[in-house]
Formats: C-alpha cells, structure tokens, sequence
C-alpha cells in the first residue's frame, strides 16, 4: 500500500467501524480516507450522494471497505437511515466523525434568520442530530469515539462569519457534553479545530473576497508555517482521536492551525 504523507500505519482501526459525515470532498473525504487505510470499515455520507459513492469507490479500490451513502444532517431521518445503513452493512458503529458544514458569510447585524438557522441547522444541531441517533447504537456495542470538526473559529471571531463561529463554538460544547454525559457507558467525543485548510469551502471563501490570491496570502500570513493546512493534516489528527490511542482523551479539542491562534 503506498504511503501518502500523513496517512497512518495501516491497522491502527483494524474492525472499526466509521461514518464520516460530509465525506464527499475536502476535509470529510480525507479523514474517511485516513480511517480507511487504517484498517476501519467506512460509511462515507453526504449530501452529494454520488459524490460520496465515487470516493468511496476509490477506497474500495485501493483495497479498503468502503461505502458511500445520501446523508442529510438536517434530517433525522436521513440520519437515522445511514445508522440502519452502517448496521446492515457491518453490525456495528464504533466511530463517528461530524464533519459536515457550511459557511454563509455575514455580519451580526446584516445576517437574516434564515441564515442563522441554515447554517446552526448543518453545523451544530446535524451534529446533535447524529449524536443522540449513533450513541445508543455504539453503547450497546461496548462505545465508540466521536469526532466533531470544530474550527479556529469556535475559539475566535472571524469578521463576518458569526453564524459559523457561533455553530462551532457551540459545537465545542456539545463535544464537552457528550463526554461528561456519556463517558461512562465508553463514549469518548472530542474535537479538532482546524485553521484555514485547502478545501473548496475555502476556495468559495477566498474567491468571494474579489482576489483569492491577497485573501491566501492574508490568512497564510496569520500563521507561523508559511502555507495552508493539507486535508491530510486534519485526517490525521481524526485517526488518532478515533483510535485507542487517544483513550483518556475525552471532552477535548485538538487545534491544527500552523499556529495561527497562538500568534497576537
Ligand atoms: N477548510 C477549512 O479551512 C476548515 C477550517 C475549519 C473547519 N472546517 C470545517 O471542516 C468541515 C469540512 O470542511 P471542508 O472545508 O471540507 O468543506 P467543503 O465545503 O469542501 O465540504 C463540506 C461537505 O459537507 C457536505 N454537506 C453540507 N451540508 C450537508 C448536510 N446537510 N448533510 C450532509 N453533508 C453536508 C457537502 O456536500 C460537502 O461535501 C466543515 O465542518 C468545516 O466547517 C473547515
């Protein structure tokens, strides 16, 4: 198996089983495909049904079990139909990864309500959505670790962005109470939050700014690596939280960011 930069050792997940929510591209896709090589079984959903079946075909033929599903986070019945899913398929879930979001770029005062909801609706209460669906499922199995992809921006404002920092701040603590509500039936759920990584959201970002060029340029220079953050990066940082590795680490958060927040 070829070894690509940040991917694990194979078999750190050997028998795990994993749904990586908004796994079609970007960070979502890399992190199924960490898990993947690491040996676990991966239920890879999505909104872009398609797209999701297409990367897991990939997996599947470089060798790892992999399967694509439609997945809706704002539904609880889309969810609860890709825990059916991951049952029928494997038995059992014993990793879940809350990845899916979106970003609608306003001010406090010029944001409608509609954009408040839409996005908390993804970010935050998707993730909640998945949670109270999957955690019973992986109690009965003998527990799980769950994964939320925070952001930078749950611990500090970016200008015009207060839904999605308000979404991941608040995922910070749904993470922080998810371990103190579940952590003695074997649930562990932390979260990763990632600085500016290469992915199409931020694509869309830079290019809404009028010159994705300066705007790159801008946010590499807020940080102390010299460059943007790798898919890769964050895929391996949700490997080693989904392993046993990370076994008394619960209610946690993980920053990847080239040290953007530690800067002044
Ligand atoms: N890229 C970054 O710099 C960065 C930084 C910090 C945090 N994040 C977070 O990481 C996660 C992934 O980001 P990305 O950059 O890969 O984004 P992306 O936009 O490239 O991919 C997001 C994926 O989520 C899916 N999705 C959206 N709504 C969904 C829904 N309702 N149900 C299921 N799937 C849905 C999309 O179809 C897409 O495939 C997001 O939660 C994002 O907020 C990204």
């Amino acid at each position: 198996m070829a070894v690509t930069q940040g991917a694990a050792p194979a078999g750190r997940l050997a028998g795990d089983v994993v749904v990586v929510t908004g796994a079609a591209r970007g960070l979502g896709a890399a992190i199924a495909r960490a898990a993947a090589e690491a040996g676990a079984h991966v239920l890879l959903g999505d909104l872009d049904g398609p797209r999701a079946d297409a990367v897991a075909a990939t997996l599947v033929a470089a060798g790892h079990s992999a399967r694509g599903t439609t997945l809706d986070v704002t539904s609880q019945q889309s969810v609860e139909a890709s825990l059916q899913t991951v049952l029928e398929w494997q038995g059992r879930v014993t990793g879940l990864v809350n990845n899916a979001g979106r970003l609608i770029e306003a001010d406090v005062v010029s944001l409608t309500e509609e954009q408040w909801d839409a996005v908390l609706d993804v970010n935050l209460k998707g993730a909640w959505r998945t949670t109270r669906a999957y955690v019973p499922a992986m109690i009965e199995t003998g527990g799980g670790s769950i994964v939320n992809i925070s952001s930078l921006e749950g611990l500090f404002a970016r200008p015009a962005h207060v839904a999605y920092a308000v979404s991941k701040a608040g995922l910070l603590n749904l993470t922080r109470a998810t371990a103190v509500d579940f952590g003695r039936s074997g649930i562990r759920c932390n979260a990763i939050c990632p600085g500016s990584i290469e992915t199409e959201m931020l694509t869309q970002h830079l290019e809404a700014t009028g010159d994705a060029d300066a705007a790159a340029s801008d946010l590499i220079g807020r940080n102390r690596t010299g460059r943007l953050g790798r898919p890769e990066e964050v895929g391996a940082t949700a490997l080693f939280l989904l392993s046993g590795e990370a076994g008394f680490m619960n209610g946690s958060h993980v920053v990847v960011d080239g040290a953007r927040g530690a800067t002044t």
